[in-house]
């Protein structure tokens, strides 16, 4: 069970996220015991032709509790999302509105998603990779902690078909520019018409902080 699960994360690799655990609630363990096991994909590396046949498969790390996972999942019935998340009280919201809503095309993984995405997800297998508003780790020493730096976007760059698309958005202006650097073709763009306001979104507009979405399209 999730509630007992340990994160699978590789010893020396720069992580993206703060190991927190969170305080998980009662209510939240329901979700995590009865609804987790619905959504939860098998351990890697994955085969999308044998797991889903001919849909697409769109993958999104640090899904948070999942707002714009089921914006998306919502919009795009026949695309499957995979959402990563190491935060179990989020992964825990998700699954809850996952089955509530009945989304069946939503999957997901409690794992480091670039370890996921490095060492389960074939090459030339993704429609897309969504990130919205990752960490920004804005002091410069943690800098480096960055999910849009060059060796995971390069990464991430194999793992799409010809033609995918990296989308993801920030309110961290400097953040922005620097996604706009190491993401090949990147381009400030609109809002996805699916994506919802998110709870750090709204933290960022709070602090009168400006949105930019940014779409690299390969
Ligand atoms: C600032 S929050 C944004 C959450 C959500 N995308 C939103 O828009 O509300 C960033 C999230 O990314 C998660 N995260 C960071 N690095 C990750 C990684 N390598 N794998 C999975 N989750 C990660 C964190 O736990 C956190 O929940």
């Amino acid at each position: 069970m999730l509630e007992n699960a340990r994160l699978r994360v590789e010893p020396g690799v720069i992580r993206t996220f703060h190991a927190r655990r969170g305080r998980v609630t009662k209510n939240q363990i329901f979700a995590l015991e009865n609804y987790f096991s619905e959504f939860e994909l098998p351990e890697g590396p994955w085969d999308f032709k044998e797991l889903f046949g001919d849909k697409k498969v769109v993958f999104e790390i640090g899904c948070g509790s999942g707002e714009s996972t089921v914006g998306f999942a919502k919009a795009n019935p026949e695309t499957i999302i995979i959402a990563i998340e190491v935060h179990r009280p989020s992964i825990s919201h998700l699954v809850e509105t996952a089955h509530k809503e009945d989304l069946t095309n939503i999957k997901v993984a409690y794992s480091d998603g670039v370890q996921v995405l490095r060492d389960w997800v074939q090459d030339k297998s993704l429609t897309a990779i969504f990130a919205f508003f990752p960490d920004p780790w804005p002091k410069k020493r943690h800098n480096k902690r960055r999910l849009f730096r060059t060796e995971i976007v390069e990464m991430m760059q194999k793992k799409l078909k010809d033609g995918g698309e990296i989308i993801t958005a920030t309110d961290w202006a400097e953040y922005g520019q620097q996604m706009l650097e190491v993401l090949p073709n990147s381009k400030l763009s609109i809002r996805p018409t699916w994506r919802p306001t998110t709870k750090y979104e709204r933290k960022g507009l709070a602090a009168n902080r400006e949105i930019m979405e940014i779409q690299a399209k390969l």
